[in-house]
């Protein structure tokens, strides 16, 4: 047991470099499309993550010119270390992309190989690829040799629970060039059902020498702290619980640092953030876009205080910025939460 504490201790002050980055602490924010936009991971920054990887962006350029996607595309000038995530099938087509990203700012590239969606899995990309290892090589050597900055790989532990080759895919990412491993511990066929998993991600630690980062399920600093001593992983990624709540990395950070949990927010704190957050989608995606994307958002920040959802059917029927902030500044005036 001492030795285990010995080890989370360790790993938390240990520094976590990918290529030639140092991170400040070792929680990254898992990429969500749709949820991981510029000012959630503005906000998460701010709030303790030591990186944050974009949405990922398809490798096909007959999409680039969207406007959802010319939005995801442009890095210049953001906070932190831009680390932007890529997604495709195709070798060469996957390193354009990569090339791209470069050129407008990436300074790591992740390559998706965990999305269980349809949409994406029909096209043979995500998490479609682990039944193709084959594919896999050729994608990761292509892109490596196409970029001089870092790639990692973000994956599952497998296609079904009959399919788990992540041990197997993990050692020919390192052989590569791949320069650290995040590994979410689900398999495809499991999509976001039952509890992630933590044996696969040991598994994994054990048998590769770049950093290994794991994920899923990482809501609390007690479960955080758990999964480093279980898994010996090098740093964690967190996705869902950080919706909502972009202060739970300062919260995690503290309790591994220190063994004690820091006092809750204070209300007029989250107002703040909350409110924050949404005048930065506003001024992000415009008047039109913006109020329907903050919807989400105020969702997950009032979920457990407006459980049964009469503020937020108000608040989504609301077309306009100005008049989204007000409803809000009202909401914290008139209920204490
Ligand atoms: C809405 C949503 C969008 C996601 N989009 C991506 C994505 O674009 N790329 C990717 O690699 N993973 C994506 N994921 C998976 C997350 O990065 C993460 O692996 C997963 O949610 C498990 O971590 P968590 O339990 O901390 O949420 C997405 C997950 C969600 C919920």
């Amino acid at each position: 047991m001492r030795k285990m504490r010995a080890l989370a201790e360790m790993k938390c002050d240990a520094v976590l470099k990918i290529g030639n980055y140092t991170l400040p602490n070792n929680l990254i924010v898992a990429p969500m499309a749709g949820v991981t936009d510029r000012p959630f991971r503005e906000l998460c920054l701010r709030y303790g993550a030591g990186m944050a990887v974009s949405e990922m962006m398809s490798s096909n350029p007959k999409v680039w010119n969207t406007s959802k996607s010319l939005q995801r595309m442009v890095h210049e000038g953001e906070s932190g270390i831009r680390s932007v995530q890529i997604a495709g099938a195709d070798p060469d087509l996957m390193a354009q992309a990569a090339q791209v990203s470069v050129e407008n700012g990436a300074q790591i590239i992740d390559i998706n190989m965990g999305c269980p969606a349809k949409k994406v899995n029909k096209k043979l990309a995500g998490s479609a690829l682990l039944q193709r290892p084959d594919i896999i090589e050729q994608i990761l050597k292509a892109v490596v040799n196409a970029v001089e900055v870092p790639v990692t790989l973000k994956t599952r532990t497998g296609w079904d629970t009959d399919n788990k080759n992540c041990v197997e895919v993990a050692k020919m990412a390192e052989q590569c060039g791949i320069q650290a491993l995040a590994l979410h511990g689900r398999t495809r066929a499991c999509m976001y059902k039952g509890e992630a998993e933590y044996d696969s991600i040991r598994a994994v630690k054990q048998a590769i020498s770049i950093p290994v980062i794991a994920n899923g399920d990482i809501d609390s600093p007690e479960k955080a702290k758990l999964v480093l001593d279980y898994t010996g992983a090098d740093a964690l990624m967190i996705g869902r619980p950080a919706q909502g709540r972009p202060w739970i990395f300062n919260q995690i950070q503290h309790f591994l640092q220190t063994g004690e949990h820091l006092p809750p927010l204070p209300v007029e704190e989250v107002q703040d953030i909350l409110i924050g957050h949404v005048q930065a989608l506003h001024e992000f995606y415009g008047e039109f876009l913006g109020p329907r994307i903050a919807r989400k958002h105020v969702g997950w920040y009032l979920k457990e205080h407006d459980s049964e959802g009469e503020f937020r059917r108000i608040f989504n029927a609301i077309e306009d910025a100005k008049q989204q902030i007000d409803v809000l500044r009202n909401y914290f005036y008139t209920t204490s939460i």
